[in-house]
């Protein structure tokens, strides 16, 4: 799978942003041609992000170009300028079905057999952050052109959506983010987090970004340069996470060959969930390159 530990977003059509983006070894770019993109501008989203995939060598971060809501009047204009030019993936925003993302896999697939790519290469991430999204995540997360990728989580939206304050320390969103968490590790997806739209303030980003990995996001939306190092760090296992993770695989082995399901380590009861969670821990490490 491929690691989304730091997804930026900027204007679609903004050359320059998109230009510098590739340069600061993201995990996940996101052209945008919805609310990045004023609304005089999506044609010109469209054309920039087309020359962009064209153009430009993304190399290792992924190329995500983000279409407008499926309703919005502009999705199909958006999602055939870029479609030719082989983004690994569309991102939908405000989805709220499973027919939302049905829509787009369709005319995914059709492209993909009209140029001859391997069926599913484009893959779809679905941006959930409405009211009805969440409540309708069991069937969105289902989705078979979504395994193997992700569900974003917006939190701005969702506080418009349900008519919820925002604070610092987004309690108000708990709720939320703990169900596309949910829906995601049922059906092995990667749950990507809430920007933290204050992109100045890097200390309360880093908390923000540690509060959300400790919750079992992957991953974090981000919006400016400055974020990628944080969030990135933050959700990559540090040092000493690894060292305790592998302590835990190698011990539990031990311990299973003599025939002892639950034994203590450093004065902790160590078992099988303890064991599973240390191998997501290798698993996120190994992904990230560690
Ligand atoms: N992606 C790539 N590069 C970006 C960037 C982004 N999202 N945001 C800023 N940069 C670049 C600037 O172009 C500038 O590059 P330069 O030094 O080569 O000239 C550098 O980073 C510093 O930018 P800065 O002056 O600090 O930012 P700003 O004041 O110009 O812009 C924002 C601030 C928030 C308007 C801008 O970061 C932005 O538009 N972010 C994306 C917003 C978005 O896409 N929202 C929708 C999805 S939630
Ligand atoms: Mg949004």
């Amino acid at each position: 799978m491929h690691s989304r530990r730091a997804l930026l977003y900027m204007p679609g059509d903004n050359w320059q942003m998109i230009t510098k983006s590739i340069t600061l070894g993201v995990d996940s770019i996101c052209m945008d041609m919805e609310d990045g993109a004023a609304v005089n501008k999506k044609a010109e989203a469209r054309a920039t992000i087309a020359k962009a995939l064209q153009e430009l060598d993304f190399g290792k971060s992924e190329k995500l170009a983000r279409i407008n809501s499926v309703g919005s009047g502009w999705e199909r204009d958006d999602i055939e300028a870029v479609l030719p030019y082989h983004p690994d993936g569309i991102v939908i925003p405000k989805v709220e079905s499973f027919g939302h993302v049905e829509w787009a896999s369709k005319i995914i697939e059709a492209a993909e057999l009209k140029y001859g790519w391997p069926i599913n290469s484009i893959g779809i991430l679905a941006g959930v952050e409405t009211a009805k999204g969440i409540l309708n995540l069991k069937e969105i997360a289902a989705h078979p052109r979504l395994a193997s990728r992700a569900i974003i989580f917006g939190g701005e939206d969702f506080a418009a959506s349900v008519g919820a304050t925002r604070t610092k320390d987004a309690i108000e969103l708990l709720y939320a983010r703990q169900a596309v968490i949910v829906a995601c590790a049922a059906n092995d997806l990667q749950a990507i987090d809430i920007v933290a739209i204050d992109y100045k303030d890097l200390e309360a980003l880093r908390i923000e970004s540690e509060f959300g990995a400790r919750l079992g996001f992957v991953g974090k939306q981000i919006i400016h340069p400055a974020q990628v190092e944080p969030v990135q760090t933050a959700f990559t296992p540090n040092a000493e996470a690894i060292v305790n993770a592998k302590r835990i695989v190698e011990t539990f082995a031990a311990s299973q060959k003599e025939g002892r399901g639950a034994y203590s380590l450093d004065g902790k009861m160590i078992d099988m969930p303890l064991l599973k969670n240390a191998q997501k821990v290798l698993e996120r490490a190994n992904a990230a390159g560690k």
